[in-house]
């Protein structure tokens, strides 16, 4: 329809993308063939039956075996060229990309290699398609406050190429507040933080977010919606949710994507944008997203006109940039 042909053409940012979750099976194989390492599946058409998943939980488990193929440098530069191909047809125009540095020191690749592949391939997007990025260093909420101080000391040569942090994985049982004291050192040096909460967890994960990690955006948020005086401080203070509709569906945390908040909480003022949270894994990048939210919750074209909008409003792009993209 005419709806979709414009959201698909529309300049977008894109602000929840795990860049191992847009590990494609197919480059999944050729860097297992490269590195001589064997996937428990016979080819790519297994592997990708096998993302059918009961919950937040059940994707991590895949998502972190399947991480286990990126080893060297070229290996990241790869992988972040694929996702940023992908972007540009796509028509985004800035990208602020999540890593899970754990995830592959604790396999023995240095964090030189993973920034490095990383940025190499950010840089070279930004000078052939004019995609601009933020590049956000995330800790694992599943491992321990002290590993997560461990990685950013480890971090440290390298925090002029990092644009922020974050916080992801397995969210139940792993409230923000126990990061406290990492998050408190990232501010010190002066990184700005998102982290997910309200995925999963309850509405009092959302509050922690903000007020004991002092997060400037979150990452899912829609059970925010279970508590009002949440939403209305959500709205008043503008703190936008990064939305990922297939997601949310791919992950039973809404049982149809006609079910989903994210049209009622966009009418209720919130700055709402959608993404595609790891998209190799849950059928879709930035405008299938939209695609199916548009026939799922038949979105208008205002609607559609302000979820574009609101990707560049709640993105780090200085006030200059985001002018010119308005
Ligand atoms: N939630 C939590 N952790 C994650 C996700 C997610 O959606 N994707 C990759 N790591
Ligand atoms: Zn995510």
């Amino acid at each position: 329809s005419d709806l979709i042909a414009l959201a698909c053409a529309l300049p977008k940012a894109e602000l929840h993308l795990h860049i191992e979750g847009s590990l494609e099976p197919e480059l999944a194989f050729e860097l297992a063939a490269k590195h001589g390492v064997t996937l428990p599946y016979a080819d790519v058409e297994a592997l990708r039956a096998a993302y059918d998943f009961n919950d937040l939980q059940s994707f991590l488990d895949l998502y972190y075996a399947g991480a286990g193929v990126l080893r060297d440098a070229d290996d990241f530069h790869a992988l972040t060229r694929a996702y940023l191909q992908r972007a540009a047809a796509d028509h985004l125009r800035h990208v602020e990309i999540f890593f899970d540095p754990q995830t592959h020191t604790e396999r023995g690749v240095p964090m030189e290699d993973i920034i490095g592949g990383i940025r190499r391939a950010l840089l070279e997007a930004e000078a052939e398609h004019g995609i601009t990025f933020r590049l956000i260093m995330s800790f694992l909420r599943h491992l321990s406050e002290a590993d997560a101080i461990a990685t950013l000391e480890a971090a440290k040569p390298f925090l002029h190429r990092i644009d922020g942090v974050g916080l992801d994985s397995s969210e139940n049982g792993h409230p923000p507040s126990k990061f406290e004291r990492v998050f408190a050192l990232c501010r010190e040096y002066g990184l700005p933080v998102v982290a997910h909460a309200g995925e999963e967890g309850p509405p009092a994960y959302i509050w922690e977010a903000l007020d004991i990690l002092q997060a400037r955006r979150i990452d899912h948020g829609v059970r925010c919606s279970e508590d009002p005086k949440l939403v209305e401080r959500l709205r008043a203070e503008q703190i936008p949710l990064t939305v990922c509709p297939l997601s949310n569906v791919k992950l039973k945390v809404y049982p149809d994507l006609a079910e989903h908040n994210l049209k009622g909480l966009l009418h209720g003022g919130l700055v709402i944008t959608i993404n595609s949270d790891d998209p190799a894994y849950f059928g879709g990048y930035v405008n299938d997203n939209f695609i199916a939210c548009i026939k799922a919750l038949d979105l208008s074209e205002t609607d559609i006109v302000q979820l574009a909008r609101n990707s560049f409003t709640a993105s780090w792009l200085d006030d200059a940039a985001k002018a010119r993209l308005l």
